[in-house]
């Protein structure tokens, strides 16, 4: 048998304004928190020679890998970035013109994760990039 939380808290006793207070006190846990996201640490291995993975080939390409943008600058460096933008925690942000760019409302970023207009002024969480033959470490 399955009980919903207000007929469990109501099982122990949980009446009117206290049975209320519990229940909306517990919807606060849920409200979307700013600051950084993809907390825990990262780091895996992307081979360059995989055509899943042809897009890093060339500048200003980028795939999505793990919850990371992974992207190569118009100059060949690589650079990576959390998914999940800082705005609204939409799973949106993808590479373009040098920057990360979410495409839920337009935040921007710069390939170190500072922000470039209001929306992104929270920043988005980047990571370290290292390149040993064809294969590329992406980690925190
Ligand atoms: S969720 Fe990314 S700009 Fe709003």
């Amino acid at each position: 048998m399955t009980m919903n939380r207000a007929a469990f808290l109501k099982s122990l006793g949980f009446s009117g304004s206290a049975l209320w207070v519990l229940l909306t006190s517990c919807q606060r846990d849920t409200e979307v928190i700013p600051g950084p996201v993809t907390n825990g640490p990262v780091d895996f291995i992307l081979d360059l020679l995989d055509p899943a993975n042809a897009a890093l080939r060339r500048g200003n390409g980028y795939v999505i890998s793990n919850g990371v943008v992974v992207a190569r600058t118009m100059h060949g460096s690589f650079v990576a970035a959390t998914h999940i933008c800082s705005h609204e925690k939409n799973q949106a942000v993808i590479f373009d013109d040098n920057t990360f760019v979410c495409t839920v409302h337009g935040a921007r970023f710069d390939t170190t994760g500072k922000g470039l207009n209001s929306l992104g002024s929270r920043g988005l969480r980047v990571f370290k990039t290292a390149l040993n033959g064809t294969a590329l470490r992406v980690f925190s």
